[in-house]
């Protein structure tokens, strides 16, 4: 029996972790020059490849850190023969901090970032002060974030955390629509989860 390569999505799919985006997105976007949006922790992508089909002069890339996910994400892509998305296969404060390009994104999504809802584990969130940083770097100016949450006490402490930085100013929060709701949304609106909203507008 042989053995071939680990299933992978699409290599065209696929941005290079090592280097900046910028560096290798010109081997992945159609048309590299249009606004970026960015989908952290896609999952197995439902919402990006939606906002992707229905948006196609934006760039849209998924980062996430589980490749059979990926994997997911790619195939889901390639079925609607999308050119604007690229997947990064990386972690996302890594990504944001060191891989995205100064003031290149216009749009961050943050949609169910795992809570770690044990106290002792709150250093592993991903929503820190470092990561405010590296998002006012990497957002443009008038850009926005947009997160969801079904832990409320998460959802107060990244409300704490952009309440006490004058780089970020509230604004409506995004409801997605039925198509553009992620695996998560749904699984919690099934469940009649309260879910908790904030989006944020670069200054
Ligand atoms: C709860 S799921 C939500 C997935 C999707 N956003 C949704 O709403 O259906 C969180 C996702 O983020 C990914 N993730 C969590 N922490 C991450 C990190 N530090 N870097 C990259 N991906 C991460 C997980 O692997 C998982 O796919």
């Amino acid at each position: 029996m042989t053995h071939g390569p680990p299933e992978h999505p699409k290599r065209e799919l696929l941005l290079d972790p090592r280097v900046p985006i910028r560096d290798s997105m010109a081997l992945v976007f159609e048309n590299p020059s249009l606004p970026l949006d960015v989908d952290v922790g896609c999952g197995k992508g439902r919402f990006l490849a939606a906002r992707a089909a229905a948006n196609r002069q934006t760039n849209h890339v998924g980062i996430e850190r589980i490749p059979t996910r990926l994997l997911k994400v790619g195939r889901k892509c390639a079925r609607l023969g999308l050119r604007n998305v690229a997947l990064l296969h990386a972690e996302a404060a890594h990504a944001i901090g060191h891989l995205m390009p100064p003031e290149g994104v216009r749009t961050y999504y943050v949609f169910f970032p795992d809570p770690w809802p044990k106290r002792r584990h709150h250093r592993r969130r991903l929503f820190t002060a470092d990561l405010l940083t590296s998002l006012y770097r990497t957002m443009e100016p008038g850009g926005t974030l947009h997160v969801a949450t079904d832990d409320m006490e998460y959802h107060a402490a990244i409300l704490g955390l952009f309440g006490n930085d004058a780089r970020f100013v509230p604004v409506d929060p995004l409801v997605p629509s039925e198509p553009e709701q992620t695996d998560f949304e749904r699984i919690f609106l099934s469940k009649g989860v309260v879910i908790g909203r904030c989006s944020y507008r670069r200054a």
